[in-house]
């Protein structure tokens, strides 16, 4: 079946958008060797102040560019697979917010549609809340690509940048893939496989803050891509084990469509995504040591409720989201063929 001109748009805005990388580096280059003086030292300013200077650190407000997060491309990207915002709850512009993403997938295309963009119109359904998506601090050291991300609203996950977030800014609200490199290692079609036994840090964001859990379920992330899962024991997991181990990154080995969506390429798969957005847990401020005592247990207290509340939004949405599901949402610490015997 030959592609739609709609299809066509969708696959062309998915190429625009992963080629990004690409334009920046172009730009960064093309500076460098046909620029002339002038615009060279503006570039050797530009890397001084990104890379040294105060633009080391992502800069709290003013970064976002509405008109930015509004661009056709992206809507056309939702529209292509296409994405569904579910809200199931109010979120109060007075308090603030720690959302948690699951399943991360191959690249988490619908947290970024979702929270990065306004494809879904987040800010209207969710009014006076600010979500800023959070991902890997490297991204705001490569010139370019860094004020991208920030005129996105995104900034990086490192916990002081999540303090400084949440801390006495009503109405702020952060999104973490929460299963990271190891979700992605998981990423199987029609599978709900989550990694989130040990992962503690996004929920100590939440009780030293006292911002509220949310949790988010992308019913469909999972179905963009064909992950090929190595087998215990292979060289590959190995392979995978270790760079998981040293550079702390996932590699899954995918494929999705190709560019006429008829062959195998890198295009992601045509496929409805529900993003549901659960109801907010409330979380009491705990002002003292979080890794002792009763910080701990209340640390440990909000994220099994966290987990029930997520089981919960699982089982509400599985029947109407996830009918072509295999198995139920599991739990794990890491995926099995990757553990250490
Ligand atoms: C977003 O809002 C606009 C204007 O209200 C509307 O036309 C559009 O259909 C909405 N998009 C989605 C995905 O809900």
């Amino acid at each position: 079946m030959a592609a739609t001109f709609a299809q066509k748009l969708g696959a062309l805005s998915y190429i625009l958008f992963f080629s990004a990388g690409f334009w920046c580096w172009l730009l960064f280059f093309a500076l460098l060797y046909f620029g002339g003086t002038v615009s060279r030292g503006i570039l050797a300013v530009y890397c001084a102040y990104i890379w040294f200077g105060p633009g080391r650190l992502p800069p709290m407000t003013g970064s976002r560019k509405p008109f930015l997060r509004g661009l056709w491309v992206w809507r056309k990207c939702a529209e292509y697979c296409p994405m569904t915002l579910v809200k199931t709850a109010e979120l109060d512009p007075e308090k603030t917010y720690v959302l948690g993403f699951h399943p991360h997938g191959i690249i988490s295309m619908s947290a970024f549609i979702t929270f990065a963009t306004e494809a879904l119109n987040v800010s209207k359904t969710f009014p006076g809340i600010r979500f800023h998506m959070l991902t890997l601090v490297q991204n705001f050291y490569i010139p370019f690509i860094r004020d991208f991300v920030l005129a996105h609203g995104m900034c990086d996950c490192a916990r002081s940048t999540c303090l400084r977030l949440l801390k006495g800014r009503k109405g702020s609200a952060i999104v973490l893939c929460v299963g990271g490199a190891r979700e992605a290692l998981l990423a199987q079609p029609n599978h709900f496989e989550i990694v989130l036994g040990k992962r503690l840090g996004f929920v100590r964001i939440a009780v030293r803050t006292g911002s509220a859990l949310v949790p988010v379920l992308s019913f469909g992330e999972n179905n963009m891509f064909q992950v090929s899962r190595p087998l215990e024991d292979t060289f590959t997991a190995k392979l995978q084990r270790n760079l998981l181990k040293l550079v702390g990154l996932g590699f899954p080995i995918f494929h999705g469509t190709g560019i006429m969506l008829s062959s195998i390429g890198m295009l992601p798969y045509q496929g409805a995504i529900h993003v549901v957005v659960g109801a907010p847990i409330e979380v009491p401020k705990f002002e003292g040591d979080i890794k002792s005592g009763d910080g701990k247990r209340a640390v440990k207290e909000a994220h099994d409720r966290y987990v029930a509340a997520l089981r919960g939004l699982w089982d509400a949405h599985k029947g109407r989201y996830a009918m072509e599901r295999k198995g139920t949402l599991k739990i794990v610490d890491l995926p099995p063929q990757l553990l250490q015997h």
